[in-house]
């Protein structure tokens, strides 16, 4: 039986690494007769992300959702949803710039990784206690706001309740697809919130340890190949456990 299936995947180090691999889940994709969606969900803002298609075998998306999760733009109309994202009206970019500056190490990114919805940092080795004590500094400005870290480097923060996982439901929900019929697939912590809720997931090989750390989690595979090819061997593992 066709499914109608939407994927909601991370781009750098999941979709993008093997330029081949990728070309093979694009020419799987458009040989089987699944209804097949395709979002991408990146941390990186949006003009970035439509330079790699350009020049990279990427596929022009049916979505993105870029910048962490702040914006979510539908491919058809251009429409950018303008619900999102959520506690927007709380939100204070300067004053956590403010409270932050020189904690931790913490340095900011260049101005073209920042937006009104996204403070990002470099900040090197920082533990949960440090993570912590970010969060509570954050809550003491009365500002509600999500942390969000990657790859032992990349800080994040943004409008509470907002970050990829947050931002995949929405876009699911605005397309009307059932949690089940959603397969979300990542390798880094940016990944992570994707994985919280209750879709099915799929963890390259290549993946961080924060996510290789999702074993045992029934609603997520552990690909064995990297990149665009456990992308693949994933998004087939959920298509047979649909019952095809
Ligand atoms: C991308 C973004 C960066 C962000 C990181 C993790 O690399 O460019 O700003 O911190 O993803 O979300
Ligand atoms: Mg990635």
């Amino acid at each position: 039986m066709d499914r109608r299936i939407l994927i909601v995947s991370d781009i750098d180090n999941t979709l993008l690494g093997d330029d081949d691999a990728l070309r093979a889940f694009v020419a799987w994709r458009e040989s089987v007769s699944h209804d097949i969606r395709l979002a991408y969900s990146s941390g990186r803002f949006r003009d970035s992300i439509e330079t790699s298609i350009r020049q990279t075998p990427l596929p022009t998306p049916d979505a993105i959702i870029s910048g962490v999760g702040t914006e979510i733009t539908v491919t058809a109309t251009g429409e950018q949803l303008n619900d999102w994202p959520p506690h927007a009206a709380a939100w204070n970019p300067a004053a956590i710039r403010d409270a932050l500056r020189g904690q931790w190490g913490l340095e900011l990114q260049p101005a073209d990784c920042q937006s009104q919805w996204k403070v990002s940092y470099f900040g090197y080795d920082l533990s949960d206690d440090d993570l912590q004590r970010l969060r509570d500094t954050i809550a003491q400005l009365g500002i509600p706001a999500a942390v969000v870290y990657s790859s032992n480097r990349d800080l994040d923060i943004l409008p509470a309740d907002t970050d990829k996982g947050s931002a995949a439901a929405h876009l699911a929900e605005h397309w009307r697809y059932e949690q089940t019929e959603v397969v979300v697939c990542g390798d880094s912590g940016n990944d992570l919130a994707m994985f919280q809720q209750g879709f099915r997931g799929v963890v390259v090989n290549n993946a961080h340890p924060e996510l290789k750390a999702l074993t045992g989690d029934a609603n997520v595979y552990l690909s064995s190949r990297d990149f665009a090819a456990g992308v693949l061997e994933g998004v087939q593992h959920w298509l047979e456990r649909m019952g095809k």
